[in-house]
């Protein structure tokens, strides 16, 4: 076998980048139509790799067989103190003809990276198999879920004994309860999360603020004329999660739902999600994402028997042990 020719990323390589990452999204959208059209074509992709690429500290790696570039990847920091002294490879950030050299860019992206100290990676695959057993082959292991599905072609029907309304200000208590009860629940066994758990004040403060933005969609979940749930309905470009290659045109989002856990595994979960999938349909859109910590055990259930179908992976690597 030949030597591999493998370099630093440099400017001149973005319009290579980017017809290598077109092409890799075409095959994407092979099993995932709703994914946006648009980064097909080269240009709308090598406006991501260059967004990338002219982040703060971004570096990587290109791949060479001659003349041809066959393969890069790109990673940066995020900021925010929840990811540790990270790197992230976002989804425009690496594209390959060959799964397997992957491996090889990554070995050689990675070298700096550690040096600098920057010790826990982060990386967005599409769900092509090869792909994911290459990451997995470099240590990552699967965190986080990206999912899309279309919107419902009629109403999904409500369910005996489960009434799901829009929320009203006398919800707030409730909703503020709510909204604690998912970092508590994310912060434990076998998730883990690390994010931060705001007081009750804080989450009462912020409802009281947000109550009425007329960008959102809360929805309430009552049995026995009590709120057990509520969920979140927005349009996708309102959450920060999935951007560029992740997010489709007109798309909606589940954002948020829980259920008070002595009412969990007890069907609210479905009649929340399943009304903002209605409330979708109804604002226009064509298709709603989530995405879900992979080791949320109810969440990673609850979702997929809603018709969700993953996307990316979020894999996850912590250098050191
Ligand atoms: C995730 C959550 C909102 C789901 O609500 P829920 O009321 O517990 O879920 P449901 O009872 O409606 O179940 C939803 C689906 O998941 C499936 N499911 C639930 N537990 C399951 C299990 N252990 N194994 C397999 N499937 C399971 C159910 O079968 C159901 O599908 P079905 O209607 O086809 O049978 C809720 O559990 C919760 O609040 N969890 C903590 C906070 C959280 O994780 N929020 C979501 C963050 S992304």
């Amino acid at each position: 076998m030949s030597r591999l020719d493998i370099r630093p990323f440099e400017a001149t390589d973005l319009p290579a980048a980017a017809a290598l990452l077109a092409e890799r999204h075409r095959e994407h959208r092979t099993r995932h139509p709703l994914l946006p059209a648009g980064y097909e074509d080269p240009q709308r992709a090598l406006a991501e790799v260059t967004a990338l690429w002219e982040s703060d500290d971004a570096s990587g790696a290109v791949l060479r067989d001659g003349d041809e570039v066959t393969g890069y990847l790109l990673g940066a920091p995020k900021k925010s103190p929840v990811w540790g002294p990270n790197i992230w490879v976002e989804a425009a950030g690496h594209a390959v003809r060959t799964a397997e050299q992957i491996r090889d860019l990554y070995g050689a992206a990675a070298a700096k990276w550690v040096d600098d100290g920057r010790t826990a990676h982060y990386t967005l695959v599409p769900d092509d198999p090869a792909l994911l057993d290459a990451w997995f082959r470099l240590a990552f292991g699967s965190q986080q879920a990206h999912a899309i599905r279309p919107v419902p072609e009629t109403p999904i029907p409500s369910r005996p004994g489960l009434a799901v309304r829009r929320a009203v200000r006398d919800d707030i208590p409730v909703l503020a309860q709510l909204e604690l009860a998912l970092p508590q629940h994310q912060g434990l066994s076998p998730v883990f999360s690390a994010g931060t758990l705001p007081t009750l004040q804080e989450a009462l403060d912020e409802w009281e603020e947000d109550f009425d933005d007329p960008d959102y969609a809360t929805l309430v979940a009552e049995s026995n004329g009590s709120v057990i749930g509520a969920s979140i309905g927005s349009s996708i470009e309102k959450g920060s999660t999935h951007s560029g290659l992740s997010q489709p045109d007109n798309g909606g989002f589940l954002g948020f739902a829980a259920v008070l856990p002595e009412a969990r595994g007890l069907g609210a979960g479905r009649a929340l999600g399943e009304a903002v999938l209605n409330w979708s349909a109804e604002a226009g859109y064509t298709s709603v994402v989530t995405d879900w910590r992979v080791t949320n055990l109810l969440s990673s259930r609850a979702w997929p028997a809603l018709g969700f179908q993953q996307t990316f992976h979020r894999l996850h690597r912590l250098i050191g042990h």
